[in-house]
C-alpha cells in the first residue's frame, strides 16, 4: 500500500520546477494529480511526461473564475479533491526606492490572494465531501527574514506563513490540515531568472549570485526538487493528521526556527 493510494491532488504551478517534482512524487505514491498552471502548453507536456496519474488543467490563481473552474475540473476528472499544494508564485527584486505598484500588485495577486482563494475553494470542496483533506502552502526562507532587494517577495511569503497559521487553526475542525514548506534555494528555471535579476541589480556576472548563495548554504549546495518531496508526501499523508498550522524549513540549514 502506497502512502497516497486513491488520493486526488491539485498542484498549482506544477508545469515545471518544484511543483513538477511534487507531482512526480505524489504519482509514485499512488495519487492522481492535476498539473494546474497558467502555462497550459507546459502543463500538458509535463502531464504527458508524468503518465497516466497526471492530467493538465489551465489555472490562473489570480483569477477567481479560473480557481472555481479548476476545482470543478478536478472533481469531474477524479471525483473528489483530497490534497492541494499552493505552489504557484512569482518573484521580483528591486531596490526599495524602485519598487513599482505594478510589481507589488502582481506578486500579491498571485502569491497571497492566489494562495488564500485557492485554499478557500479547496477547503469548501473538502468540507462538502466530509472526509477532511490536506493543504500545503509553499512559503520560503524569504518569509522568515528580510532581504535588501526583495521586500515584496519576502513579505508575500511572510503572509503565506501567517495565512497557514490562521487557516490551519480554523480548518482543523473539519479534519483539514493546513501546513507549509519553507525551502531555501532550489535549483531550476526560477533561479536562473533570480540570478539574472541580481546580475543586473548588483552588477554581477551571470552565475555569480548563484555561486555565492550556494557557498552560504550549510549543506553546501542548492536543493533539487526531490530534496523537498519527502516533506510534501508526509504532509499529504495520514502520518501528519495531528500537525496543524506549521511551516517546515527544508533548506539545508539556511534558517533555524
Ligand atoms: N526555487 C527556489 O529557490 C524557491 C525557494 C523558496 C520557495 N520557493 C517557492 O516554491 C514554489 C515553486 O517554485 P519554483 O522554483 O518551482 O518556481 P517556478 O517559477 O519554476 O514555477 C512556478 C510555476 O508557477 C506557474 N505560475 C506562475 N503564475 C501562475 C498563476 N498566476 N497561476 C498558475 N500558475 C502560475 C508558472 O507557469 C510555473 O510553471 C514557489 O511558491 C516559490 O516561491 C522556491
Amino acid at each position: 500500500m502506497r502512502r497516497l493510494d486513491g488520493k486526488s491532488a491539485l498542484i498549482t504551478g506544477a508545469a515545471r520546477g518544484i511543483g513538477r517534482g511534487f507531482a512526480e512524487a505524489y504519482i509514485a505514491e499512488g495519487a492522481t494529480v492535476a498539473i494546474a498552471d497558467i502555462n497550459m502548453e507546459a502543463a500538458s507536456q509535463t502531464a504527458s511526461e508524468l503518465g497516466a496519474g497526471a492530467y493538465p488543467v489551465h489555472l490562473d490563481v489570480s483569477d477567481q473564475a479560473s480557481i472555481d473552474a479548476t476545482i470543478d475540473a478536478v472533481v469531474t476528472h477524479a471525483g473528489k479533491l483530497d490534497i492541494l499544494i499552493n505552489n504557484a508564485a512569482l518573484f521580483d527584486a528591486a531596490r526599495t526606492v524602485d519598487i513599482t505598484r505594478a510589481s507589488y500588485d502582481r506578486l500579491y495577486a498571485v502569491n497571497v490572494a492566489g494562495t488564500l482563494f485557492t485554499l478557500q475553494a479547496a477547503a469548501r470542496q473538502m468540507i462538502a465531501q466530509g472526509h477532511g483533506g490536506k493543504i500545503i502552502n509553499m512559503a520560503s526562507q524569504a518569509g522568515r527574514r528580510g532581504e535588501p532587494l526583495v521586500a515584496v517577495y519576502c513579505s508575500t511569503k511572510a503572509a503565506v506563513i501567517s495565512l497557514t497559521q490562521s487557516a490551519g487553526l480554523d480548518l482543523i475542525k473539519h479534519s483539514i490540515n493546513v501546513n507549509a514548506i519553507a525551502p531555501g534555494v532550489v535549483d531550476g528555471a526560477h533561479w536562473e531568472h533570480v540570478d539574472a535579476m541580481f546580475a543586473k541589480l548588483e552588477g554581477k556576472k551571470l552565475g555569480q549570485k548563484k555561486a555565492e548563495v550556494a557557498a552560504g548554504v550549510p549543506a553546501g549546495r542548492f536543493a533539487v526538487p526531490s530534496d523537498l518531496t519527502g516533506m510534501a508526501v508526509f504532509l499529504a499523508s495520514a502520518e501528519s493528521d495531528y500537525i496543524v498550522s506549521q511551516t517546515y524549513n527544508v533548506d539545508g540549514g539556511q534558517w533555524m526556527s
